[in-house]
């Protein structure tokens, strides 16, 4: 049984040597590279009884305890552990559905295909499982501050989680690159929350500068404790699929966190036990915002090829990923593929989701976007099962869904053409009199397909 998360440790990616504390920018101070938590308990024979553990798991979901009730700290055994006297702060994150898609899955081209929906997380983001365990060590070490660079959700899910847990929070966030959708959240819960005339990257250059000159904690992915709380998003679907492997999980690639979390979680559950193969898995990037895709085909995985990123999917609006190495290391694991998709797909695979009563938010539809080419291309076989992990909830950009449905969303721009595909699946609202005529006037022609 494992019960000694204490000696979790932060190792370097890059020359393996042991942090003692997480730095101001939250790398390697030897090196400067990325850390993540390994556990040096596991390496003993018998540490981890997978079995046993499985019906813990399990009998949590009966019990009333926050920690219980959270659908990450239900995995706690898998996470490193507080110190006695420190309680996570949550919100009941995780505990998000799996959801068939059925008209997406005809569409692919695969006959079975799972979305498993973190967009029902508490402030409508898979970010909100690593803020749960990276806010919480925050407040352990005692800070007062807390601070991100984002592209909208991380600082949501960061000012909620401060907020919850008395801390103050600072955002910087690109100016008028994020949704209002986001930008609110971050203004309700409380966040100092600065627009720089910048983009993602920018700001995340700021904010490395400001966290050695503030006592201000890094909540951004770097900090390796946000991607073990991430990692049980792929713990929760492996329970939710009995523990039998997907072929394939496909997830959509910004700051590279979300991949590297679930690629780490896989290859932990399979060293202990509890799964026996693991999933491929995928990494989908929009077409302007693509540098994982160019470093594998170009640099094969060696060296990263930053770009200035530019796609209205702005939730992955990120040219300089922090997390590329963590997930080259997953692709090449898994035996994963790397796959780019245009604005147009984007638009077209987040209408599909929708029509599928589920919806996301655009950055998410780049999975089934790039599963459609992975079918194509024969990576993905029509008799595999496939897992879209929807990042984010539908809501957080209605603006994109307004203007695709009233066919503005290309206007103007150089996929004008392209954007004709698209019609079928627009549905824009109708102005009518409030009169009961009108409205069977137009439900009798919809029935006959003339309109809408
Ligand atoms: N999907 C959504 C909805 C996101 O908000 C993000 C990242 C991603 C996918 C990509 O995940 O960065 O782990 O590869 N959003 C960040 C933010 C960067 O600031 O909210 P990733």
């Amino acid at each position: 049984m494992v019960s000694k998360q204490e000696l979790a440790q932060l190792r370097c990616i890059g020359c393996g040597s042991i942090a003692g504390n997480l730095a101001p920018n939250a790398r390697c101070e030897q090196c400067g590279d990325l850390l993540e938590v390994v556990y040096a308990e596991w390496s003993k024979p018998g540490a981890v009884d997978a079995a046993s553990l499985k019906a813990l798991w399990l009998r949590r979901r009966t019990s009333f305890l926050p920690e219980d009730q959270s659908g990450v700290w239900r995995f706690r055994d898998v996470l490193p552990a507080l110190r006695e006297g420190n309680d996570p702060i949550t919100l009941r994150e995780g505990n998000t559905p799996v959801y068939e898609l059925p008209s997406c899955a005809r569409i692919a081209g695969v006959e079975r295909l799972h979305a498993k929906h973190q967009g029902m997380n508490p402030t409508g983001s898979f970010k909100d499982t690593g803020m749960t365990t990276a806010a919480s060590f925050a407040r352990q070490e005692g800070f007062r501050w807390v601070a991100c660079a984002s592209t909208g959700n991380t600082s949501a899910s960061m000012a909620a989680y401060a907020a919850r847990g008395g801390m103050r929070s600072l955002v910087l966030i690109p100016d008028g690159k994020i949704t209002w959708s986001k930008l609110s959240q971050s203004l309700d819960y409380g966040a100092v929350t600065c627009q720089l005339k910048t983009d993602f990257d920018g700001c995340m250059r700021v904010l490395n500068e400001v966290v050695k000159r503030m006592p201000v904690y890094l909540l951004n992915s770097v900090n390796p404790y946000r991607l073990e709380g991430q990692k049980t998003a792929a713990i929760e679907l492996l329970e939710q699929f009995n523990w039998e492997v997907p072929d394939h999980i496909i997830v959509p690639g910004g700051n590279l966190a979300n991949s590297s979390a679930i690629g780490k979680a896989v290859m932990e559950l399979k060293n202990l036990g509890f799964i026996n193969r693991l999933p491929k898995i995928s990494v989908i990037q929009a077409e302007g915002a693509n540098p994982l895709v160019r470093t594998v085909r170009e640099k094969s995985g060696k060296e990263l090829i930053a770009v200035t990123a530019e796609t209205m999917a702005s939730a992955i609006r990120i040219g300089n990923p922090a997390s590329w190495k963590k997930a080259v290391h997953v692709l090449q694991a898994t035996g994963g593929a790397v796959e780019q998709v245009t604005e147009v797909e984007i638009a077209q695979a987040k209408a599909e989701i929708g029509r599928d009563g589920i919806g996301c938010e655009p950055a998410s539809a780049v999975t089934l976007a790039g599963l459609k080419k992975l079918v194509k291309q024969g990576f993905v076989k029509r008799g595999e099962s496939v897992v879209l992990i929807l990042t984010g909830h539908l809501l957080k950009d209605p603006e994109f869904t307004l203007k695709f449905h009233r066919g503005d969303l290309f206007t103007g721009t150089a996929e004008e053409n392209q954007a004709a595909v698209l019609v079928p699946l627009q549905r824009s609202p109708i102005v009518l009199d409030a009169s009961a005529d009108a409205v069977v006037k137009t439900l009798e022609s919809v029935e006959k397909g003339r309109e809408n």
